[in-house]
C-alpha cells in the first residue's frame, strides 16, 4: 500500500464542497492506502492574526475528520504543532532550499501582493520548507493536492533530491498525485463559482453544522434560471446543473438519469436538500457527540498522533544523522 499524506488548515467551516469534493475521498481513501492527514495548524499561522483561535478551529477540525469517518485505527490523524518535528526539520528544509526557489514560489506572489500594506510575514515566504518538512516527515509516496499545489510538491522534490545527494540517501521522493475526482460543488447563489469560505455571502454555503431547517431554506432559495425545464447542461444551465450533481453525489445515481425524472425546479430543490440532510445529519450528530466528550476526542488524537510522531521522529534522526550533527549527549 502507497504511503499517502494529506494536510489541510484548520482555517474556516467545512461545507460541502470540502466533503464531496475531498474528505469523503479521503474517508473511501483510508483502505487504499496508509494515510497520514495533518491538521496544518502552523500554516495557517501565517496569515492568522487574533489570538485563541487557532485551537479551537484545531481541535473542531479533528471531531470534523472523525465525524465524517475517518477511523483512527486506519488512518494517521494528526496536528502538526503536536509533532515538534515538523518545525525542526522545517528549518534544515530552509537551509536546502533557496533564496531564488522561494521567490519563485505562485502562492507567495498571489498571497503576498493580495496583503499589499498589510504584515507579510517570513513565514509566508518560507511555507513550502514547512509543507516539504510536513511530507518528507512521513516518507510520503504520494501527495494528493488541486492544481495550485503542485509547485509546492515539486520544491519539496528538488529539496529531497539536493539533500539526498549531499547527504545520502535520506528522504523518499513524493509524488503529486490528482485526488480521485470528486463533486465540484457550486454556491447555491452563484453557480458559476466554487461554493467557497472565502464568498461574500453564506447563503450559497452548505455548512456540514447548518441545521436541517437552514439546509432546507438554502436549498430553497438556490438561484435557478427562468426556463422552467430541467435538464443536464452546466454551460446553460449552471444552477439546476449543481443541483442535480449535489444529487447525484448524495444518491449515486447520474445527473443525466437523474435530470429525466424531475419536470420542476421545486422538486428538485427539495429532493436535493433533503439528500444533504441525510447525508450530513449523522455526521453533525457525531461531531457534536465528540465535541461534548473531550476526554474521548483527546484519546483519538493521541491514537493518531502517537503513531504519526514515532515515524516522525525516526525520520528526523536519520536526517540528522545523515548531515552528522553531534549526536544528543
Ligand atoms: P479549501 O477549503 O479550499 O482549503 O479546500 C479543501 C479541500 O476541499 C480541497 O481538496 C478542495 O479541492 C476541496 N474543495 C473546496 N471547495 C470545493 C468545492 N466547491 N467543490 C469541490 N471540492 C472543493
Ligand atoms: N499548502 C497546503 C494548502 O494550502 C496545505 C499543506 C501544508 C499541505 N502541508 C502540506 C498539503 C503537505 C499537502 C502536503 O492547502
Amino acid at each position: 500500500m502507497p504511503r499517502v499524506l494529506s494536510c489541510i488548515q484548520p482555517t474556516g467551516s467545512v461545507h460541502l464542497g470540502n466533503y464531496l469534493g475531498a474528505l469523503i475521498n479521503w474517508v473511501s481513501g483510508q483502505h487504499e492506502g496508509d494515510v497520514y492527514h495533518g491538521i496544518v495548524d502552523l500554516h495557517a499561522l501565517t496569515i492568522t492574526e487574533s489570538p485563541g483561535i487557532l485551537g479551537k478551529q484545531t481541535l473542531e477540525l479533528a471531531a470534523m475528520l472523525f465525524a465524517v469517518g475517518l477511523d483512527p485505527d486506519v488512518a494517521t490523524v494528526f496536528v502538526q504543532s503536536h509533532i515538534h518535528e515538523h518545525t525542526e526539520l522545517a528549518w534544515i528544509m530552509e537551509c536546502t532550499v533557496s533564496f531564488g526557489e522561494l521567490s519563485r514560489m505562485t502562492q507567495f506572489k498571489e498571497k503576498s501582493a493580495k496583503r499589499e500594506t498589510d504584515f507579510v510575514s517570513a513565514g509566508l515566504f518560507t511555507y513550502p520548507a514547512l509543507q516539504a518538512a510536513d511530507i518528507l516527515l512521513y516518507d510520503a509516496q504520494e501527495v494528493p493536492v488541486g492544481d495550485d499545489q503542485r509547485q509546492h510538491i515539486e520544491i519539496t522534490r528538488d529539496i529531497a533530491v539536493r539533500f539526498n545527494h549531499r547527504f545520502g540517501d535520506t528522504f523518499v521522493l513524493p509524488k503529486a498525485v490528482h485526488p480521485k475526482a470528486g463533486a465540484r460543488v457550486m454556491d447555491l447563489q452563484d453557480p458559476t463559482s466554487k461554493m467557497s469560505k472565502s464568498s461574500v455571502t453564506d447563503n450559497g454555503l452548505i455548512y456540514l453544522l447548518d441545521d436541517n431547517a437552514t439546509i432546507e431554506k438554502k436549498f430553497k432559495r438556490a438561484v435557478t434560471d427562468s426556463d422552467g425545464v430541467v435538464s443536464y447542461d452546466r454551460e446553460s444551465k449552471p444552477g439546476i446543473a449543481n443541483l442535480l450533481d449535489i444529487l447525484s453525489a448524495c444518491t449515486g445515481t447520474t445527473a443525466e438519469q437523474l435530470a429525466d425524472k424531475y419536470s420542476q425546479y421545486g422538486p428538485l430543490k427539495n429532493d436535493a436538500g433533503q439528500a444533504v440532510i441525510a447525508l450530513v445529519e449523522p455526521i453533525r450528530t457525531r461531531f457534536h457527540e465528540l465535541m461534548a466528550d473531550p476526554g474521548e476526542l483527546s484519546r483519538l488524537l493521541i491514537i493518531g498522533n502517537d503513531r504519526a510522531r514515532e515515524v516522525a521522529a525516526s525520520t528526523l534522526s536519520r536526517a540528522h544523522k545523515a548531515i552528522g550533527l553531534l549526536p544528543r549527549i
